[in-house]
């Protein structure tokens, strides 16, 4: 078997054309036919009358988010603290602050509980409310989004929805990225779909969009000879990269319902391993996509050789368990890719110094120490899937 990987990229085919026609027209830059279509479809995709705008990174699109709700010097912006460095860095790309609050048991994703106390806090102690606020889809699963926009709304605080790993996820039946002022979506390499590496803005209208595009296009003024009023980016989606957008919308639809059938076989087959728990949608108002296939293994799991395993050295912050280590370990020899989950930003000695909310028994803390990553992409079959099952229990006392 050939080695298997988290989450490959997949062609439907269809990408070819579009490049094809990219080039046969010469339309080999920015902008262009196949990023007005590429915006269309993603536009179609998700409804709730949201514009989309094509940028080149899921991490640019959170930046533009954070420009388009005014974040600047000074601000502080509440982002949720388990997730990928680039839900939380274009804050500070802003000279504003990261506030950190820890994830709510159920969903993996920002407790509003915790952030209404940290909205409170931050107001008590800096005199003003935070920017903005950034929940994330970890993993695809959505958090609630209908909590959140209370509290934001309670205090008038927009929210940017960094929905870069959830392109199909849903909240009571609504595309999640359409509920927030923006939402951002990632294309990169091991995303739902790819453009190789990509991004969108999800924009509430087409005045916002306008506004979005001056900034994502250097800011340049509409005069014949370059003028800047404001600070701009080169952010802008090319034409040839999104033709491979657009014949990947061919295959989103299964992409989706692949990705949603592979976690299913893993919660079946995991039934009957005591101490290992796959991520599954906790209520029926929760849609996940499920772009990886995610699982937690309990401290007294006995792992064949964790207590050989020498420890980490120089990741100051925590390290994941030393069963959950030597099952990676294990899955990497058998030619298996998994990972550990994303290690908390109030954990990362960047972030250290950031004002950080959590409860008692932080939840992110146990879950970057006892969760695994499991290999869930379009090319990971039920074949796969079995013999992955298979090198786990091996592995296990
Ligand atoms: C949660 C999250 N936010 C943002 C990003 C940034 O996306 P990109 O890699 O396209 O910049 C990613 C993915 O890499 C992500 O997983």
């Amino acid at each position: 078997m050939n080695r298997i990987y988290l989450c490959l990229a997949h062609m439907s085919g269809a990408e070819q054309k579009y490049i094809q026609k990219a080039f046969e027209d010469n339309w080999v830059a920015p902008l262009g036919p196949n990023v007005d279509g590429f915006e269309e479809d993603l536009k179609n995709f998700l409804g709730g009358g949201r514009e989309v705008l094509a940028v080149s990174s899921g991490t640019a699109a959170v930046h533009l988010g954070l420009i388009g709700c005014g974040v600047g010097p000074g601000d502080e912006v509440i982002a949720q603290s388990f997730t990928f460095c680039a839900s939380v860095n274009p804050i500070v790309y802003q000279g504003a602050s990261p506030v950190l609050v820890d994830s709510d048991p159920d969903t993996w994703n920002m407790d509003p509980v915790l952030l209404e106390e940290a909205i409170r806090d931050r107001i008590a102690k800096t005199g003003k409310a935070p920017k903005a606020i950034v929940p994330v889809s970890l993993y695809g699963m959505p958090y609630h989004i209908d909590r959140i926009l209370e509290v934001a709304g309670k205090y008038g605080i927009p929210v940017v929805e960094d929905s870069a790993e959830a392109l199909g996820s849903e909240f009571a039946g609504r595309k999640l990225g359409t509920f927030g002022r923006f939402g951002v979506l990632s294309f990169n390499g091991n995303k739902m779909i790819t453009t190789s590496g990509g991004g969108a803005l999800i924009c509430p209208d087409a005045d916002t969009k306008e506004r979005m595009l001056h900034f994502a296009t250097q800011a340049r003024e509409r005069y014949p000879f370059y003028q800047h009023i404001d600070l701009g980016y080169n952010y802008r989606m090319s034409n040839v990269s999104a033709g491979i957008g657009r014949g990947q919308m061919n295959v989103l639809e299964d992409h989706i319902a692949h990705h949603r059938r592979i976690a299913a076989l893993y919660a079946e087959c995991f039934k009957d391993i005591p101490g290992i728990t796959v991520h599954l949608n906790p209520s029926a108002d929760i849609d996940s996509n499920y772009w990886l296939s995610v699982i937690t293994i309990d401290p007294g799991v006995q792992v064949k050789g964790q207590e050989c395993l020498p420890p980490f050295e120089g990741a100051p912050g925590g390290t994941p368990n030393a069963n959950v280590e030597a099952l990676r370990l294990a899955l990497d020899t058998a030619g298996i890719e998994s990972r550990p989950l994303w290690k908390p930003m109030h954990l990362q000695p960047y972030y250290a110094d950031a004002p950080y909310y959590g409860g008692v028994n932080p939840v992110s803390e146990e879950l970057f120490r006892t969760g695994l990553c499991l290999p869930s992409g379009p090319l990971v079959g039920d074949a796969e899937v079995e013999y992955i099952i298979g090198i786990i229990r091996d592995n296990l006392r």
